[in-house]
């Protein structure tokens, strides 16, 4: 496994990093997961928006001009050049001394890998579903590398079988530990809308996109976890998760077989067909 680490690409064994890198003190840093798809970046301008924004949230100054040559020299170090892969990207503020406000002074590390990526058949395993308290912070919106609540929701809910946590916040259904969250109710889509308690996937945009490709009304508001049990369909958004059928939340059965919603189907579908 081929790591690029600040301008060199290493094995993954001699990629090293400072024991005072604020990324590993603080979690101080951001990330991103994209993927290539046949060839090329699938919404890589907006996965690179998005990381800008994250960047800026954090004020954490770095030129991202060049980092589409760089994750180039990545993949073709990685012999995954044209090849269907992920590409993880990590930047954290760098090298200071332990103290809690950012220094004045520190030059942020850029770690990325790849490795290949097989798309999810859209007849993947249906997806069963847990609730629980959102106990993450208030800026979700920033994607983080300090994912440490997720971790422990992720891990209590896959120790049951279960492919996602959804978190409730107030009551409110926000999204998953890594994916968005959608519900379906009378041919009208519903999903969380794009403030700082969730994470604005690119997945979530897509999906956003299609549904008024194929003329399904979306709205941007949230599902309180009582009306879990009223809705026609559920599924999930993300990079890696693509568009999963949710089969089941909690005790609420959306499907006692393979079945998959109608809306959920179609926009499978055309999300396969934009690749
Ligand atoms: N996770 N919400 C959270 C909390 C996420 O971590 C992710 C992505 C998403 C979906 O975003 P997108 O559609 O842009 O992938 C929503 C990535 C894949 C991860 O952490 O591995």
């Amino acid at each position: 496994q081929k790591v690029y680490l600040n301008g060199e690409i290493l094995n993954h064994e001699d990629a090293k990093i400072s024991v005072f890198d604020r990324g590993f003190l603080f979690g101080d840093g951001v990330y991103e997961v994209m993927l290539q798809i046949n060839g090329s970046f699938f919404y890589g301008d907006e996965h690179l928006a998005r990381l800008s924004k994250s960047l800026l949230a954090i004020h954490l100054e770095f030129d991202l001009a060049s980092l589409p040559d760089k994750i180039e020299t990545l993949l073709k170090a990685s012999d995954l050049h044209e090849k269907d892969s992920l590409v993880y990207i990590q930047i954290t503020r760098g090298v200071a001394p332990r103290k809690h406000a950012f220094p004045e002074k520190a030059m942020p590390t850029l770690m990325m890998y790849a490795k290949p990526f097989e798309i999810p058949d859209i007849n993947q395993k249906q997806a069963s579903v847990r609730i629980m308290d959102d106990f993450r912070w208030h800026r979700c919106d920033i994607k983080s590398v300090s994912l440490l609540a997720n971790v422990m929701a992720n891990t209590e809910i896959t120790k049951e079988g279960d492919y996602e946590v959804i978190f409730s916040r107030e009551g409110a259904i926000t999204e998953g530990s890594h994916s968005n969250i959608f519900f379906v109710k009378n041919n009208v889509v519903y999903t969380h809308p794009a403030n700082e308690h969730i994470l604005d996937g690119i997945t979530r945009q897509i999906a956003i996109e299609l549904c008024k490709d194929i003329g399904v009304e979306v709205r941007e508001e949230a599902i309180s976890k009582k009306e879990i049990a009223n809705m026609d369909e559920a599924f999930l958004t993300g990079t890696t998760t693509q568009i999963a059928s949710v089969k089941q939340i909690d005790d609420h059965l959306y499907y006692t077989n393979d079945d998959v919603g109608q809306i959920t189907k179609r926009l499978q579908e055309a999300l396969s067909q934009l690749k």
